[in-house]
């Protein structure tokens, strides 16, 4: 006999014939006359129930299977005598692969996200997170589907580096030195020609630079990689590893760009609505619960499936930084000194006023163009007004998801730019050369997949959306 996963059996399965089930136990029921028995094997959010005889087995066994235990069942299937599902499994056959001991912490009632994430072995083991895992992967492949249907080359760049693409420093060093034991250069620093690469290395920020020497190749590719970030802003939507999408076009302007990232976003949710239906509906309840326990003014006005969809239909909202500076000022939370920090040209817009202008002012997506040249990344190509040819693509409940640009494609531009922000030229000599060398005009975006994840989801920390988060101070799984 074949064994399948639940997920095919609930769907598929033919009533009168005989199935394998394995999974875990979620919940137990029943005693003399039938045993119920709610099993889960994560290939669904669906469990199926098992019903068994008590005279056909050992009472001891019952006893086992506790929740969280892994069991073996063989049996029939039958249409399902409740309401709920359709069909289920009457055991002939019951065999415990593993005991859960009674310390096993995952209770069938509702945990706290927070007491989950001290248990992050065994939370995926809940609907909660099978669902956002199983989402998660959905929307991996859907990235590559979209890429690859679009003639796009997934390209694989380094995880060490010797640059810093964003050139905030807020990277993780790389190194087989001993600490305890540093070589020294005869001023008294570190001489890192004795270090594995013989010059210092760090855990990438971004594919960012290497993917631009792909696309003035291959014309049109993608990365999608983990990427490593050591500022400690110990928020809901900062992880210091997390993974980016990040394409790079040839001949690429900003409107193409911003075109691209519009489509792709709105092709992702689209592709989770049609293919996480189960797990989508199941959080779209939970979302309901939190929002209810939530005060009325800090209730969302939609609910989550209501946002996936009101997102893939309506055009997401364009207008300048200097615009959207402008609006801001006009804005009641401006006026009555709402906001926590400054508004003014010039200055960073800080996740208070994105969320604003996404939330409040449009209540839909936006994208921010033309940023002040200062409070940008280096490679951002110039205009001719002290302001980038940058693009933020900001989203309700989240802020910025997105973040790219065209890039600067002129030799002199480009080095001068980096000289002034103090970028060391050595490390990025074969990024320069680009423009040397058939320099194109082109641009790209990054894309922060645990924010997608969590905008898909209704998720409101970036800690629950990766299996395993890395945060200040906190890398225990
Ligand atoms: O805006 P960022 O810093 O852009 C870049 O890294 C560019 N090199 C991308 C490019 O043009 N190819 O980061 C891009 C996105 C952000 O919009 C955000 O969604 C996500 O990456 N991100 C983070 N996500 C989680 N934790 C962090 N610490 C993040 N920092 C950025
Ligand atoms: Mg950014």
């Amino acid at each position: 006999m074949k064994t399948v996963c639940i997920k095919e059996i609930l769907e598929k399965g033919t009533i009168g014939t005989s199935v394998i089930v394995r999974g875990w136990v979620r919940t137990k029921r029943g005693g003399k006359p039938v045993w119920f028995i709610d099993l889960n094997d994560g290939s669904t959010i669906n469990n199926i129930q098992i019903v068994a005889d008590p005279l056909r087995f050992d009472a001891e066994l019952f006893g086992n299977i506790t929740t969280g235990a892994c069991v073996f069942i063989s049996g029939e299937l039958i249409a399902s005598q409740g309401g709920g599902q359709s069909v289920e499994v009457e055991a002939q056959k019951i065999e415990v692969y593993g005991l859960a001991s009674s310390d096993y912490p995952l209770q069938p009632k509702r945990h706290s996200l927070e007491f989950l994430r001290e248990k992050a072995h065994l939370r995926p083991r809940t609907a909660t997170f099978s669902a956002i895992l199983r989402i998660r992967h959905s929307l991996s492949f859907a990235i590559h589907k979209f890429y690859n249907d679009k003639g796009f080359f997934y390209l694989h760049t380094p995880i060490i580096t010797g640059s810093d693409c964003e050139g905030a420093g807020e990277m993780f060093r790389v190194t087989t030195m001993d600490m305890n034991n540093l070589p020294k250069n005869e001023d008294g620093s570190i001489n890192y020609k004795e270090d594995f690469f013989g010059k210092e290395t760090n855990l990438t920020v971004s594919g960012q630079l290497e993917g631009e020497l792909g696309a003035m190749a291959l014309g049109k590719i993608y990365t999608f990689g983990p990427t490593f970030r050591s500022e400690n802003s110990n928020t809901a939507r900062h992880l210091a590893e997390f993974w980016m999408i990040e394409p790079e076009v040839a001949f690429f302007e900003l409107e193409d760009n911003m075109d691209l990232a519009e489509e792709f976003l709105q092709y992702l949710v689209k592709y989770a609505l049609e293919h996480c239906k189960d797990d989508l509906d199941f959080l779209d309840k939970r979302n309901a619960d939190e929002e209810k326990m939530k005060k009325k003014e800090d209730q969302a006005e939609m609910g989550l499936l209501e946002r996936l969809n009101f997102v893939i239909s309506n055009r997401f909202e364009r207008l300048t930084y200097t615009e959207a500076i402008e609006i801001l000022k006009k804005s009641k939370p401006f006026q009555k000194k709402q906001f926590k920090f400054p508004v003014e040209w010039g200055v960073d817009l800080q996740s208070e006023h994105e969320r604003y202008l996404v939330e409040k002012e449009f209540k839909k997506p936006v994208i921010l163009t033309n940023y002040p040249t200062a409070i940008k990344s280096f490679y951002m190509k110039q205009n001719d007004d002290g302001t980038v040819r940058a693009m933020d693509v900001l989203i309700p409940g989240i802020g910025e998801i997105i973040g790219g640009s065209q890039r600067e494609d002129n030799y002199e531009k480009l080095k001068n730019r980096a000289l002034e922000v103090g970028i060391d030229q050595e490390s990025i000599w074969w990024y320069l050369e680009t423009r040397k060398f058939g320099t194109a005009p082109h641009s790209g975006f990054g894309l922060g997949f645990e924010r997608l994840v969590m905008f898909v989801t209704g998720m409101s920390n970036i800690r629950d959306v990766i299996p395993f988060p890395r945060t200040p101070k906190n890398a225990e799984f």
